[in-house]
């Protein structure tokens, strides 16, 4: 259907084809000499409206009422010019074959049907116009991420699921009992930044796109169990680099979906999010906000707003206060946080010269929060060792991660973003289970 109706006249240059259309059947309008089916392929959000007299092969079928709403079908005909408002051409129908017939228990009716309910038909709901469409521009977004840093030069290393190691020292990490690797303890990865790590130190930038997983149990609209994170690490490179990329990062995949998904990205702005087109063509042009953490907790004591959660210097931003900064303070720009207490972050993050904090960045956006966590990385052996003694930390389990400062160690950093999160950001969907096509948070791993 995209093929016709994708080009820039909306079908208009492929009147006179005979197309074969292979798909589901959205509604079925029968009336007294003709019959208009709507059916859906998945490759757009349109539909093509097939129009059907009697004299079409396989007309018995429909007139039986064997083609129901749901069933998929296979249809022949001609690209004409639509008597219609709604689209510029319909097919002329030749002869139609019914491939497999839809029981009438079919949940996904025309009717609009809320997204709590499609969680409990995931198997089905790619069929919708939000679930196709929210795949779709995921999938842009995916092809646009490997463009972004191919085009820039990275290399896309696979960072392993199974591992030792837990990058964050949350203890969020499930453990793969079954395997309980050979003897040794093994976990499901929480993030792939370490490995990378491996890979800066010898073939310059990288970046990691893949799974992982967190044992939080948070039942919120932006926590999953399995997520999906990309993970650039760049070499001989610091703060303000990190910063920089992830910028550019953002606002690239931005203006890629934006160019190359209208028609889906016309549907959010009218049924998802009113007004998303207009707030991500800004992200994709302005320059975003930076801010130390000392700065934003005192714009924070100083906002005139009652916060459930307490603030003060030390204490970690929770949701409602990044909220606040992004959507707030800075009117829906994207801001970005550097410089935390060594205390609310990572083992692995370099420290500054005052001793309190390290060189680590959030880029908190609009709607959903913190989107992306980064730093710059501890390169120096003797500091590393120190911040490892501190929090208790064995150093003979990272004894391979230690060695990438015994040789040859550079300056380097990095970052992570929640590719739902970003899903979420682009399509409007307010709740992270709607971001990714099977989602796993506590209880739910039915489909
Ligand atoms: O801030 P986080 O925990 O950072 C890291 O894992 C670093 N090792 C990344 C790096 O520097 N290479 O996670 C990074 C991002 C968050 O900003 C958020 O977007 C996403 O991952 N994220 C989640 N997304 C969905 N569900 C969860 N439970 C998430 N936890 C983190
Ligand atoms: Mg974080």
């Amino acid at each position: 259907i995209v093929d016709v109706k994708g080009g820039p006249n909306e079908g208009l240059d492929r009147v006179g084809l005979m197309i074969v259309v292979a798909g589901w059947v959205r509604t079925l309008r029968a009336q007294s000499s003709v019959t208009f089916i709507e059916v859906n392929d998945g490759s757009c959000l349109s539909n093509m409206q097939c129009v059907m007299t009697s004299d079409a092969e396989g007309y018995d079928q429909v007139k039986s009422g064997l083609i129901t709403t749901g069933a998929s079908i296979w249809i022949q005909g001609n690209v004409v010019p639509s008597q219609g408002s709604k689209q510029k051409v319909e097919l002329k129908v030749n002869k139609i074959v019914l491939v497999g017939k839809s029981d009438p228990s079919y949940p996904i009716q025309k009717k609009r049907v809320s997204r709590e309910f499609l969680r409990t038909k995931a198997h089905l709901r790619p069929r919708t116009n939000t679930f196709g469409a929210v795949a779709r521009v995921r999938n842009a977004l995916a092809y646009a991420t490997h463009k972004f840093f191919q085009e820039n030069g990275f290399i896309w290393i696979s960072s392993p699921i199974i591992t030792a190691s837990d990058c964050e020292g949350a203890g969020e990490q499930f453990c793969v009992t079954t395997l309980d690797f050979f003897e040794k303890p093994a976990f499901l990865t929480v993030s792939g930044q370490l490995n990378a790590e491996t890979y800066a130190t010898a073939l310059s930038n990288v970046y990691t796109f893949g799974p992982t997983f967190r044992a939080e149990n948070s039942n919120t609209s932006r926590h999953l169990a399995e997520f999906w994170m990309i993970e650039p690490e760049l070499a001989f490179a610091d703060l303000k680099d990190d910063m920089a990329c992830a910028t550019a990062y953002l606002q690239y995949v931005v203006r890629y979906i934006l160019d190359n998904c209208k028609e889906d990205m016309d549907f959010f702005n009218t049924w998802i999010e009113k007004g998303i087109i207009d707030r991500l063509s800004t992200v994709a042009e302005r320059d975003f906000v930076q801010l130390s953490y000392t700065d934003a907790i005192e714009l924070l004591i100083k906002a005139k707003k009652k916060f459930e959660f307490l603030v003060k210097w030390g204490c970690d931003l929770q949701s409602e206060h990044e909220r606040y900064l992004t959507e707030e303070a800075f009117g829906g720009c994207p801001v970005i946080v550097s410089d935390y207490p060594k205390e609310i972050k990572a083992f692995y993050m370099r420290q500054n010269d005052d001793g309190r904090t390290v060189a680590a960045m959030d880029m908190l956006v609009p709607r959903i929060g913190e989107l992306i966590g980064g730093s710059q990385r501890e390169e120096r052996l003797e500091y590393l060792e120190g911040r490892l003694d501190e929090l208790k930390l064995n150093r003979d389990s990272y004894w391979w991660y230690l060695d990438l400062r015994h040789y040859g160690s550079v300056p380097h950093a990095g970052f992570g973003l929640g590719f739902e999160r970003l899903v979420q950001f682009a399509t409007g969907v307010e709740n992270i289970r709607d971001a990714i096509p099977f989602p796993r948070t506590p209880g739910s791993v039915e489909f």
